[in-house]
C-alpha cells in the first residue's frame, strides 16, 4: 500500500536545564543536540515528502504487485545470466515495495558464487563507488591505494588538484602499484623496473626503452588506465563505466537533505578498517539503514535517536541514494558521549536530526551535525566484506585542545554500536546457511530496506543482457 500523505513533522531546539547544568558540574559538557524540546517544523511539514509507515516510494499510479511483476518479467529474460542468477533476481522481486507486502530477500542472494559475479559484472561494473574522502589526498602527490572487486587503484591528486582515479597496474609487466610508489611527489615510480607515471596516469619515464623504440611514441600509447571521477561534497566515487550517468543528478534529494550540515567542509579524522568480517556487503547496507534493531541490538546506546521519530525518504528508480532521518532527542546520557561542538554554521533545523544516508554499494554515512561517521564497504566474496569506518569532522573540531582525547572517546563507541552490528551480521550470515533459513516478512521500521532492495534490482537489470560473460 502507498501513502503519499504529508507527515506531520517537528524539530527541536536546545534548551539548557538543569541537566546541562549537573552535566557541567560532573564534566564535560554535554552536545547541544542532546538537549532538546519538540517544535513544529514548517520546512519538513511545506515539503510533505517523507514517509512515515512501511511505504517506500510516492508514485501512487503503479501499484506494488505490478513493480514486482515487471522486475519478474525483466529478470526472466535477461539474457546471458545463468539460470541460478535469474531465479535469484525473480525470487527478489518479492522484496520490493511496501513493508506489509514485501518479505526479504532469498538466502541464495547472499551465498551464491554466481550471484556475486553476477554483481560484480553489473552493480560494480557500473555504480558509482565511494573510494575515499578527498581530504584522504589532501595535497598535490597525495596518492591513496584501494582496491575494488580484485582491481587495483590508486587515487592520486595531481599539481592542479584535479583528483584522478588511475589503474595501479604497471602497463609494462603488470607489477601492483601500492600507496608507496616511488618517494617523488610528482611521479608514481613503479619498484619493478623503475618505470614511472605522472599524476594523471600518462608515462614519463623508462628506463632504457629509447635505446629501441621512440620514447615520444610510447608515452602517447601507454599511460595507466583511468576511472571516470566524480566528487560529491568531498566523497570521491569512481564508475568502471565510462558510460554512466553523472552521479550528482541522481542525488538532488540526498543533497537537499544534507545541504544544512556542509558535508563538503569535513575532513577525515581518523579511520578504523575492519578487513575480514564474515558475511555478505549487503547485509552490511541492511542493518545500517533499518532501525527497528536500534531499540534492540544497541538498547543503552540509540534511546537518543529512537527508531519511533524515523522519517523515511522516498526512493525511485533512478536514485543514488536511500536515506532516512531521525529526530534527535535527550536521553539523560550526553555526559557519556564526547561533546563535539556544533559549529555556528549549522541550523537548529539540521541540529534535530541525524541522517543515515546509503549510496549504495560501496558507501553508508550516519550524517549529524558535529560530523559525519563513514562507511566505505567493499565485497570480498559472497561471504566477506572489508570496511573502513572513518569520522568525519570540520577543522576547527580538529583545532580543539582536547581533540585527541574526544576522538580516542569516540573511538570506544564503536565497540559499543558497530561491533554488535558486525556480531549481528555475522550471525545472519549463519542463519542464511542453514536449510531453514526463511524469508520473513518486514515491519514497517523496515521500509528501507525494500527500497534498497529496488535499488540493487534496478542496478542488476539495467540492461537486458549482461555486459560481460559470466
Ligand atoms: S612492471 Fe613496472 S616497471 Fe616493470
Ligand atoms: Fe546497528
Amino acid at each position: 500500500m502507498l501513502d503519499a500523505r504529508p507527515k506531520p513533522s517537528s524539530y527541536f531546539i536546545y534548551v539548557p536545564g538543569r541537566r546541562a547544568r549537573a552535566h557541567a558540574r560532573r564534566g564535560p559538557r554535554p552536545a547541544a543536540a542532546t538537549i532538546l524540546r519538540r517544535r513544529p517544523d514548517p520546512q519538513f511539514r511545506d515539503r510533505g515528502r517523507l514517509l512515515l509507515n512501511g511505504s517506500t516510494h510516492h508514485d501512487t499510479r503503479v501499484s506494488d504487485e505490478a513493480i514486482r511483476a515487471e522486475l519478474r518479467a525483466r529478470a526472466a529474460s535477461l539474457g546471458g545470466a545463468p539460470a541460478e542468477v535469474r531465479d535469484i533476481l525473480i525470487a527478489a522481486a518479492d522484496s520490493v515495495g511496501a513493508t506489509a507486502t514485501a518479505c526479504a530477500m532469498p538466502p541464495r542472494a547472499y551465498l551464491s558464487e554466481r550471484f556475486h559475479e553476477f554483481e560484480r559484472q553489473t552493480v560494480f561494473n557500473r555504480e558509482w563507488l565511494l573510494l575515499c574522502h578527498e581530504s584522504e589526498v589532501p595535497t598535490p602527490g597525495s596518492r591513496l591505494a584501494v582496491t575494488v572487486c580484485d582491481e587495483p587503484l590508486l587515487v592520486t591528486r595531481d599539481e592542479a588538484g584535479r583528483i584522478h582515479v588511475l589503474s595501479a597496474v604497471c602497463q609494462h609487466r603488470n607489477y601492483v602499484f601500492a600507496e608507496d610508489t616511488g618517494t617523488s611527489d610528482k611521479v608514481l615510480r613503479c619498484p619493478y623496473h623503475a618505470w614511472t607515471y605522472g599524476l594523471d596516469g600518462c608515462l614519463v619515464g623508462a628506463p632504457l626503452l629509447s635505446r629501441e623504440r621512440d620514447l615520444d611514441a610510447m608515452r602517447a600509447q601507454i599511460r595507466l588506465p583511468s576511472l571516470r571521477v566524480e566528487v560529491w561534497q568531498g566523497f570521491v566515487f569512481a564508475n568502471f563505466d565510462p558510460d554512466a550517468e553523472p552521479l550528482a543528478p541522481r542525488l538532488a534529494a540526498a543533497e537537499a537533505a544534507t545541504a544544512p550540515y556542509r558535508l563538503s567542509d569535513l575532513v577525515v579524522a581518523r579511520s578504523v578498517d575492519y578487513p575480514d568480517l564474515p558475511y555478505n556487503w549487503k547485509l552490511l547496507q541492511e542493518n545500517a539503514l533499518e532501525e527497528y534493531h536500534t531499540s534492540y541490538i544497541h538498547k543503552g546506546f540509540h534511546e537518543s535517536m529512537p527508531a519511533d521519530l524515523v522519517e523515511r525518504a522516498p526512493f525511485e528508480p533512478g536514485e543514488a541514494a536511500v536515506w532516512r532521518r531521525v529526530g534527535v532527542v535527550d536521553d539523560g546520557k550526553a555526559h557519556t558521549r564526547p561533546p563535539w561542538p556544533i559549529p555556528d554554521t549549522i541550523p537548529a533545523s539540521a541540529v534535530a536530526y541525524v541522517v543515515f544516508l546509503a549510496i549504495p554499494p560501496m558507501m553508508f554515512a550516519s550524517v549529524k551535525a558535529t560530523g559525519v561517521k563513514l562507511f566505505r564497504l567493499i565485497p570480498q566474496g559472497p561471504d566477506r566484506t572489508s570496511l573502513r569506518i572513518s569520522f568525519l569532522y570540520p577543522r576547527s573540531t580538529l583545532a580543539l585542545p582536547d581533540f585527541d582525547r574526544l576522538m580516542d572517546w569516540q573511538l570506544e563507541f564503536v565497540e559499543h554500536i558497530d561491533v554488535p552490528d558486525m556480531t549481528t551480521n555475522t550471525r545472519v550470515q549463519a542463519g542464511l546457511r542453514s536449510r531453514f533459513a526463511a524469508r520473513g516478512p518486514y515491519v514497517c521500521q523496515e521500509g528501507t530496506i525494500p527500497q534498497f532492495n529496488r535499488w540493487l534490482l534496478e542496478a542488476c537489470l539495467r540492461d537486458a543482457r549482461v555486459p560481460a560473460a559470466l
